[in-house]
């Protein structure tokens, strides 16, 4: 491949980005974080150019479409994670927003919310074991380092309990939005159940068209990576409880290290500078 077409390739617009307000907003919103963001992203392709991560056909599907659900085969770990969710909520709790220094996070988010129950920590083993697993699927591994053109790395891992009821009416369903984390930032979400056309977990749809539905994440304990920035999605309310994971993932030069910010937290502020622990008292 000549070199003009290398880096064609290497910086290429994907069809799911058209119709997305996500780069007008950040051409009128600049904002410094996602500026270091991009020039992160860009030097870990960079470190990469020479590199060559396989293709396969759902790697393929991805880079077309922004996401890629299949059924969990492996289930010991979102097993242990979901067990995990389960002794959480039914122990005492502390409330901690957000563990790191150096990382967003939002107060507002979850005292709003009585229709979520949330794990605010989780140890380091259980942030291992779901590296572990996602390293190990080898789709989830190839669609990331395709995807990026670099390495990767688990930014935070959020476990909560969707409840099918709130108190507070405002709050009671996720809209349908685009999130708004760095660009080149993908979410892995699984689910726990069974979902069907009348009670899917996650829905993505087509926001140019009367947000006619594009995708319905169904099925038994479905697992789906996705580009939540540039996929306009809603998770409507459950109909039974809706125990959730998301892993939150970003690129990355060398250090694979596994983070997790918190519940209500979101992503490194600034990606180069490194997330210590804060200190609570
Ligand atoms: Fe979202």
């Amino acid at each position: 491949m000549s070199l003009k077409n290398k880096i064609k390739k290497k910086i290429k617009i994907y069809p799911f980005y058209k119709f997305n307000p996500y780069f007008t907003y950040f051409v009128s919103h600049p904002n410094k974080s996602f500026i270091l963001h991009i020039l992160k992203s860009f030097l870990c392709t960079m470190i990469n150019f020479f590199n060559y991560y396989k293709k396969n056909k759902v790697t393929v599907f991805f880079c077309k479409n922004g996401f890629y659900k299949k059924i969990i085969k492996e289930k010991e770990t979102p097993e242990i994670l979901f067990n995990l969710l389960e002794k959480k909520l039914n122990s005492h709790q502390k409330i901690i927003h957000n563990h790191l220094e150096n990382f967003t996070y939002s107060k507002k988010k979850v005292s709003d919310q009585d229709n979520q129950q949330f794990v605010y920590d989780i140890e380091k083993s259980f942030l291992i074991k779901i590296d572990d697993y996602v390293r190990s699927d080898k789709d989830f591994d190839l669609i990331i380092k395709n995807y990026f053109k670099s390495e990767y790395r688990i930014v935070n891992l959020r476990i909560w309990r969707y409840l099918p009821e709130s108190k507070s009416l405002n709050n009671e369903k996720v809209g349908a939005h685009y999130d708004m984390f760095p660009h080149k930032t993908v979410k892995i979400m699984i689910y726990k159940g069974f979902f069907g056309k009348k009670n899917p977990s996650l829905e993505i749809l087509n926001a140019e068209k009367n947000e006619t539905l594009i995708f319905s994440v169904c099925g038994r304990n479905p697992i789906v990576i996705f580009d939540s920035n540039h996929l306009y999605h809603r998770a409507n309310l459950p109909k039974k409880n809706r125990d959730t994971i998301e892993i939150t993932i970003q690129p990355t030069f060398f250090d694979k290290k596994p983070l997790f910010g918190g519940f209500s937290a979101g992503y490194p502020l600034n990606p180069f500078k490194k997330n210590r622990n804060k200190i609570f008292l």
